[in-house]
């Protein structure tokens, strides 16, 4: 199972053109989508847009432009995708949806979200859906489950979005989750234990063992570590944005981010049509990582390091428009 799937990535090459409204237009004659009479969310955003833009319009396009000049300045060559760079695109078939989840950004929340909006009914309110349901594989297809054509198809005729965070607070997160509390021993056998055996000074048998109470700083020392890449790629909880989604190649129509998640998440349901049905799940403001808590986990931490994580993570910061305080000459 796992060999054929590692070859169909090597067989299986994606040849993906951007083309806006041209081909929707091809495939939805006469404005019905799905026998419906109606537009496509994709032909809705850039439909809406053309007109006069809202202040959320006007600020997702320029979202848009800067993705797609930064991709131009920093992405020399062209490289086709395949398959296995589409395991993380969710797929909406009623709606004409491709969301790339990444984890540490509401990724929960949205899985609930396309269940209710594939689920043909089975489901009503995103938020009554328990998390671990949500992440049950078989519960939502991913893009890669497709043919190349039917995958084609749907990168040229969907609207594909994706939801970004500040790379920092998102591995503050990701850390906090995966390596504080008790309940994720997986985690710390996979990885803690590594971690400790790797990058800390003096060991105890036990922590060796367990691998339960790595530090922040054991984490970065980690990250930033050549050895750690060469083995394998990073756990897509602290993979970068750029790595899991690729949106120099797919090209995003909507970039949401966790910065404005309430306002963001209303904005797609909208253009989706199922802004009065569908309600974004709040989140519950007692666990999330804030800004505020990330640089205080990160004073402590060498700048020497700070800078080395900042260039592993810097596609991520300018791609989506973010910046460290400290390194302002970065733009
Ligand atoms: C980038 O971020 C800055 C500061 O947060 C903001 O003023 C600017 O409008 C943003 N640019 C884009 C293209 O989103």
């Amino acid at each position: 199972m796992a060999l054929a799937t590692c070859l169909g990535s090597f067989i299986l090459v994606i040849f993906y053109f951007q083309s806006h409204l041209g081909s929707a237009e091809e495939q939805f004659l006469g404005g019905r989508w799905h026998g419906k009479p109606r537009r496509s969310p994709l032909q809705a955003l850039y439909d809406s847009a053309q007109l006069e833009p809202s202040s959320i319009q006007a600020m997702h396009q320029s979202r848009r432009e800067l993705l797609a000049s930064t991709c131009k300045t920093y992405t020399r060559k062209r490289r086709v995708l395949t398959s296995d760079d589409l395991k993380h695109l969710v797929v909406d078939d009623t709606h004409g949806l491709l969301y790339c989840y990444v984890p540490k950004v509401a990724c929960t929340n949205w899985k609930r979200v396309m269940m209710v909006l594939t689920g043909q009914g089975k489901y009503k309110d995103p938020s009554l859906i328990p998390a671990n349901e949500a992440h049950v594989p078989s519960n939502l297809r991913l893009l890669s489950e497709f043919s190349t054509s039917e995958i084609n198809y749907r990168l040229r005729n969907y609207l594909k979005f994706i939801f970004v965070r500040e790379p920092f607070e998102r591995l503050v997160s990701a850390y906090r989750n995966k390596f504080t509390r008790t309940y994720n021993t997986a985690f710390h056998k996979r990885y803690g234990t590594k971690i400790i055996e790797r990058h800390r000074r003096d060991p105890s048998v036990e922590a060796l063992e367990r691998g339960n109470d790595v530090t922040f700083e054991e984490f970065l020392y980690y990250l930033v570590d050549p050895v750690t890449q060469r083995e394998e790629p990073f756990n897509e909880h602290w993979e970068r944005v750029h790595s899991l989604c690729h949106p120099c190649i797919i090209h995003y129509d909507v970039v949401g981010k966790y910065e404005t998640l309430e306002d963001d998440a209303e904005y797609l349901l909208q253009l989706i049509g199922v802004g009065d049905s569908v309600k974004f799940p709040s989140s519950s403001k007692t666990t999330r990582t804030t800004d505020g808590m990330a640089a205080e986990f990160f004073k402590t931490v060498p700048l020497f390091y700070q800078r080395r994580l900042f260039n592993l993570y810097k596609m991520d910061f300018l791609l989506f428009n973010y910046t460290v305080p400290r390194f302002p000459k970065i733009h």
